[in-house]
């Protein structure tokens, strides 16, 4: 069988780093061509050696062809997959770095879904639709990262915790574990920002920053 096709939503700079690595990646044994990038607001042409389309252009050329969208901000990655998916594309298979560890039979990788080099997931996790995990994370037993959500690099996610969809975590945040039957919770929507240390749940759409992290005055 012959190789699947990529094609990367967003040519900025993590754009640019998976292109680099998305090769040495395989889908259910089979390996990946990626075909370029997609960015609406970049020149077309060649960037890094690979073409810039518009999305038109990457719809007409490549239907049917996976799609990731590499944008950090959850709302804005979930937006740029529905205009792929109106454009004819389709959700891409997991695209893992081939040096992350995991365990296969326990860890559960969902469509869209990307990690890169360094990371390290134990077991009994599921890394839900579209949710990107950054360098150098570890996500420890009994978690869920949800759908769109974002790990920057250096995250740290402990035991027993349930990050929801399209939270945020900034660079090296770390959570606290929560307990079997009562995982620490991140709420649907909330940001942690860098360097904070999440030691309680965090509401829906709030943002903490800070050690212990707390939610920031607004106004
Ligand atoms: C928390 C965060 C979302 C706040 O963003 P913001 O609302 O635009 O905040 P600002 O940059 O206007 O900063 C407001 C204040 O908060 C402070 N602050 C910002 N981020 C902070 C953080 N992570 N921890 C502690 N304080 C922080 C700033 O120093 C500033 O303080 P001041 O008013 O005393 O000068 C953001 O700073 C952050 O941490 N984002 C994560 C970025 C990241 O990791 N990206 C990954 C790229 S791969």
């Amino acid at each position: 069988m012959g190789n699947r096709e990529l094609l990367i939503f967003g040519a900025g700079g993590f754009g640019r780093e998976v292109a680099a690595w998305a090769e040495r990646a395989s889908w259910e044994g089979r390996g990946v061509t990626v075909l370029g990038f997609i960015d609406d607001h970049a020149p077309t042409g060649e960037l890094n050696g690979r073409a810039v389309l518009t999305l038109e252009t990457a719809g007409a050329r490549h239907p049917g062809a996976g799609v990731i969208a590499t944008v950090g901000e959850p709302r804005l990655r979930e937006r740029l997959i529905g205009k792929a998916l109106e454009a004819g594309l389709v959700p891409a298979p997991p695209l893992v770095h081939p040096n992350v560890e995991y365990d296969p039979a326990t860890v559960e990788f969902e469509e869209g879904v990307v990690v890169c080099a360094g990371s390290l997931l134990t077991v009994n996790i599921r890394v839900e639709c579209h949710a990107q995990i950054n360098l150098d994370c570890t996500v420890g037993h009994d978690a869920v990262i949800g759908a769109y959500a974002t790990l920057s690099p250096g995250v740290h996610v402990s035991g027993n915790v349930t990050l929801e969809s399209h939270s945020f975590l900034g660079t090296g945040a770390v959570t606290v574990n929560g307990l079997p039957g009562r995982p620490l919770r991140v709420g649907t929507g909330a940001v942690v920002g860098a360097g904070a240390v999440v030691t309680r749940d965090v509401p829906a759409g709030v943002t903490v920053t800070g050690i212990p992290a707390r939610a920031r005055e607004t106004g």
